[in-house]
């Protein structure tokens, strides 16, 4: 028998991912960056027995059982296997019981699927011995879950191979070289979204014309100029690049057919008091971004932290105390 345990944090991107060129394969029509959090705060955590003795492959997802047979998973599952050290060929044989957690909303527009799938390819690969980069296997459980392999700031490259070979995951820069850097994750609701990732951006890449122009002229200019910024540790073009592109992430879902309505009017309301906010400080101190439902990350230096939690506990007084529907939770990035 052997058991294993990883654990891998979420990732929130700041150039977002929305549109597959390959369903299967999971490519997608554009890079994308985000930074990945600190394994402290939200979090999958997955235990992986193998076992001569067991007669089915089982999955338990937040302590309920779920289907094995899953596409998403299975893909996992026989890439890792592809590339197991020769010292497991006896461990190939045997079944697998999977258990995984994750300690904060699932399918809620907060990245599960990230964590979720880069955690349970880490602890596949521990199990396997599996040896080298494998943001190219978690992307196929998860396109945004190549990105959690890696901590701090980090790149999902497109790629061009047809295969998908290069399509993956490489560090920008570590944690480290900008330890200023915060999150704040305002959760806004833990309710499941209405149309998943996968569901919605699959109708964009069908309906809107909006999305071909972004990924083709204008996420390639962002990219570069964001990994300028990241690279400098500059705070204002980051910011503004990060809130640019997360609006025009939504701009693309209104211009769906029919419209995928993530934000809702507590989101929209954060984004209207971060530009106040800058407006008065003179500077732009603060950066919002939206993911597939209505929660918002904001992007923030440490020297800010205080005033901007004493701001939103301030307009959201609800954000405090047992009976909240908006909490404000400041956390490291990894
Ligand atoms: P999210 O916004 O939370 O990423 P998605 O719709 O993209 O939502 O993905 C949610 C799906 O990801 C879940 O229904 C489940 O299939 C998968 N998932 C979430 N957490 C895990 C996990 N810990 N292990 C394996 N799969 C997971
Ligand atoms: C809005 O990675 O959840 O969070 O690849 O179909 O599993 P699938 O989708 P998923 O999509 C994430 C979309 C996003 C933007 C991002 O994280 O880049
Ligand atoms: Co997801």
């Amino acid at each position: 028998m052997k058991i294993v345990t990883a654990v891998a944090p979420v990732n929130i991107a700041v150039i977002k991912y929305w549109g597959k060129r390959d369903e299967t394969l999971i490519l997608p029509i554009n890079d994308s960056i985000s930074c990945t959090l600190a394994t402290d705060f939200m979090c999958a955590k997955t235990t992986i027995m193998a076992s001569p003795t067991f007669t089915d492959n089982k999955f338990w997802l937040n302590n309920e059982e779920v289907d094995f047979n899953n596409k998403r998973l299975n893909n996992c599952l026989t890439e890792v296997k592809k590339r197991a050290s020769p010292k497991c060929a006896d461990l190939l044989n045997w079944k697998i019981h999977i258990c995984s957690e994750n300690n904060f909303p699932t399918a809620a527009g907060l990245a599960s699927s990230a964590a979720g799938y880069a955690c349970l390819v880490s602890t596949l690969a521990a199990l396997y011995e599996v040896e080298g980069d494998i943001s190219s296997i978690a992307r196929r459980g998860s396109g945004s879950a190549c990105r959690s392999i890696h901590g701090g700031f980090v790149w999902w490259q497109k790629g061009v191979q047809p295969g998908g070979e290069d399509s993956v995951a490489v560090q920008i820069a570590p944690a480290s070289h900008w330890p200023e850097m915060r999150m704040i994750i305002l959760v806004v609701s833990d309710d499941q979204k209405k149309y998943s990732s996968t569901s919605g951006m699959k109708t964009s890449v069908e309906t809107s014309e909006l999305l071909k122009y972004r990924s083709e002229m204008v996420v390639p200019k962002r990219v570069k100029e964001m990994v300028e910024a990241i690279k400098t540790r500059n705070f204002e073009n980051f910011a503004r690049i990060t809130m640019q592109d997360s609006n025009q992430f939504h701009a693309v879902c209104l211009d769906t057919y029919p419209p995928c309505f993530y934000m809702n009017d507590v989101s929209r309301s954060v984004v209207e008091l971060v530009h106040s906010y800058n407006k008065y400080k003179g500077a732009t101190k603060v950066a919002y971004t939206c993911d597939a439902g209505p929660n918002v990350c904001l992007y923030l230096l440490e020297e800010s932290i205080d005033e901007v939690v004493t701001l939103i506990n301030d307009v959201f007084p609800s954000s405090v105390g047992p009976s909240e529907y908006f909490r404000g939770l400041p956390v490291n990035i990894k």
